[in-house]
């Protein structure tokens, strides 16, 4: 309820901040869910999260807290040159991960898969230091603005064609701190 009354006055400050299309119980329920998947997946294993910053920060933050197998995070970064809404097309990954990955089971935490490309070059990158396995899970999925073919292994919600804010995603580095998923329109 807390929460709630927070994005209420996010969203009676900031013009533009649209309908809320995943309220956060029904992100923490998904959470449990693909936590509990990852579980039984990696029971046993060597397992190393690999967060996509900047966005994934606060959905790697629940995840791995749902977990019950032990594991290791890392954190990359991948920036495909936002300007407002529109990915210019050009990703750029950069950030260490020190760990030898041939002795790991990968999984890489996405905040929302969109043309496709970022992930594409990330799982790229990532398969030339030949991890045992590459698991690919996203919060978000908007399949409709997909440019390269990709798929990822667990997406906890697809979305509409829309800009989207919250929960660690942002529109210049705003509204990452929302608890919720909301729209974000421009000339509200
Ligand atoms: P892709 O390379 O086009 O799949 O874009 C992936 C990246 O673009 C994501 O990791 C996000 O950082 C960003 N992005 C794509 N769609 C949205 C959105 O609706 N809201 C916020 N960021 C987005
Ligand atoms: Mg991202």
């Amino acid at each position: 309820m807390v929460l709630q009354e927070k994005t209420n006055q996010l969203s009676e400050k900031n013009s533009c901040l649209g309908e809320v299309l995943i309220p956060e119980e029904k992100i923490r329920a998904e959470v449990k869910k693909a936590a509990a998947q990852l579980d039984k997946l990696y029971d046993g294993r060597p397992l190393l999260l690999v967060g996509i910053l900047k966005g994934s920060f606060i959905f790697m933050a629940d995840l791995c807290r749902e977990l019950s197998v032990p594991c290791e995070i890392g954190f990359i970064t991948a920036k495909s040159y936002y300007s407002g809404t529109e990915s210019s097309g050009k990703v750029t990954v950069s950030g260490e991960l020190s760990q030898d990955l041939s002795k790991y089971h990968l999984v890489l935490v996405e905040d929302i898969i969109d043309t496709g490309r970022t992930l594409k070059e990330v799982v790229r990158i990532m398969k030339e230091r030949s991890p045992v396995s590459v698991t690919v899970v996203t919060l978000l999925d908007k399949p409709e603005r997909r440019l390269v073919e990709f798929e990822p292994d667990v997406s906890l919600f697809t979305v509409p064609d829309k800009f989207v804010v919250g929960y660690g995603l942002d529109c210049a580095e705003q509204f990452r701190n929302l608890p919720c998923i909301a729209e974000y329109i421009p000339e509200k």
